[in-house]
């Protein structure tokens, strides 16, 4: 058993409980790689922002558990190092089983989320009170999900979304214990999470999505004053990226993601984290693309690591001053 704490790391607890306070919300960046992990640091040590390091059950059979703890262990050195200890949550990202949850708690994760969202809703009250029951046990802290999201979570496709259902919100959290709450308002999955269909097209025929639901969330805070919701699906995906992807032979198309105002909106609420996977995969490929297109003699992998690790640097720090109001905040 290794637990958190001699890792350097930190639970959701008082960051979550600071971020609902302070009107803002703690960025939830996956990783699977050094780059992405040194990128998510450095820009999160300069904002001076607390940060959560997301681990998809892919990412562990990319990675391997171990390593990823130790670089989590690593991420803490590392930002001491660069002059800021900023709270460093080291969390699953959905959890699929009990068995899954236990190995992450077992392993030195800090927090990790059991998805239930997809089962029966007894099923998932059952299934999520398991995982609660055994985390507390070691300080671990738990995010449960209500509603289904539209798009790819891990190997489970979900071709409609389900909105979360504000009535059943109070009877979840008591029931299962948990510390947090993942809902659904309108967030997919992926860099594609709205049908041209469901948008509309500007004058520059760019695709506008449908907006969030925000009645319901307000619904959901009204029913739960102060506790913390969390947003999955929340990429942005930058059109700068989607076009530098394609100018460089790549092929995405319709892609189109959250509008960073709803995001903003939502950070001022009770939603203090907001999961952003896709958008580091946009930075890094779209990056990695042109530089192999225009320096084509270049082969040492640091040539183009390098400046995919810039841009996501970059990125990172502006989703943390100005979206999600993390800046300022560790
Ligand atoms: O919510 C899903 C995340 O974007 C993780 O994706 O399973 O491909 O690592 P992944
Ligand atoms: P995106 O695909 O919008 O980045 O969402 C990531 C996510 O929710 C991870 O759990
Ligand atoms: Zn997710």
């Amino acid at each position: 058993m290794v637990s958190y704490k001699d890792l350097g790391l930190v639970n959701t607890k008082e960051m979550f409980a600071k971020a609902v306070k302070g009107g803002y919300a703690v960025p939830a960046y996956n990783f699977n790689n050094m780059e992405q992990l040194q990128a998510i640091i450095m820009a999160c040590v300069e904002t001076k922002s607390p940060v959560i390091l997301q681990v998809s059950k892919g990412a562990r059979d990319y990675a391997n558990i171990n390593l990823l703890r130790n670089m989590a262990r690593g991420a803490t050195e590392y930002a001491h190092e660069l002059g800021y200890d900023i709270p460093i949550v080291l969390h699953l990202d959905h959890g699929d089983s009990f068995e899954t949850c236990k190995d992450c708690i077992d392993n030195g994760f800090s927090s990790v989320m059991i998805d239930g969202s997809h089962l029966p809703y007894d099923e998932n009250v059952a299934l999520t009170k398991k995982v609660v029951e055994y985390a507390h046990k070691y300080d671990v802290t738990v995010e449960g999900e209500l509603g289904v999201l539209a798009g790819i979570e891990d190997d489970v496709v979900a071709e409609k979304s389900h909105y979360t259902q504000p009535s059943e919100v109070i009877d979840f959290v008591s029931k299962t214990g948990v510390d947090s709450l993942a809902i659904s308002i309108g967030t997919s999955h992926g860099a594609n999470k709205f049908t041209p269909e469901q948008c509309t097209r500007n004058s520059d025929g760019i695709l506008i999505p449908p907006p969030l639901r925000f009645d319901i969330l307000e619904e959901i805070e009204k029913k739960l004053p102060g506790f913390p919701i969390v947003l999955h699906g929340s990429s942005s995906v930058p059109q700068e990226y989607v076009k530098m992807i394609n100018e460089h032979g790549g092929k995405l198309k319709d892609s189109v993601g959250i509008p960073e105002e709803q995001l903003r909106k939502a950070s001022k609420s009770a939603v203090c984290k907001i999961n952003i996977d896709s958008d580091g995969r946009l930075a890094m490929t779209g990056t990695i693309r042109r530089v192999l297109d225009e320096k084509p003699a270049d082969f040492d992998p640091r040539k183009y690591l390098g400046p995919a690790r810039e841009a996501l640097k970059q990125m990172y720090m502006h989703k943390n001053r100005d979206v999600l109001g993390s800046a300022g905040q560790a």
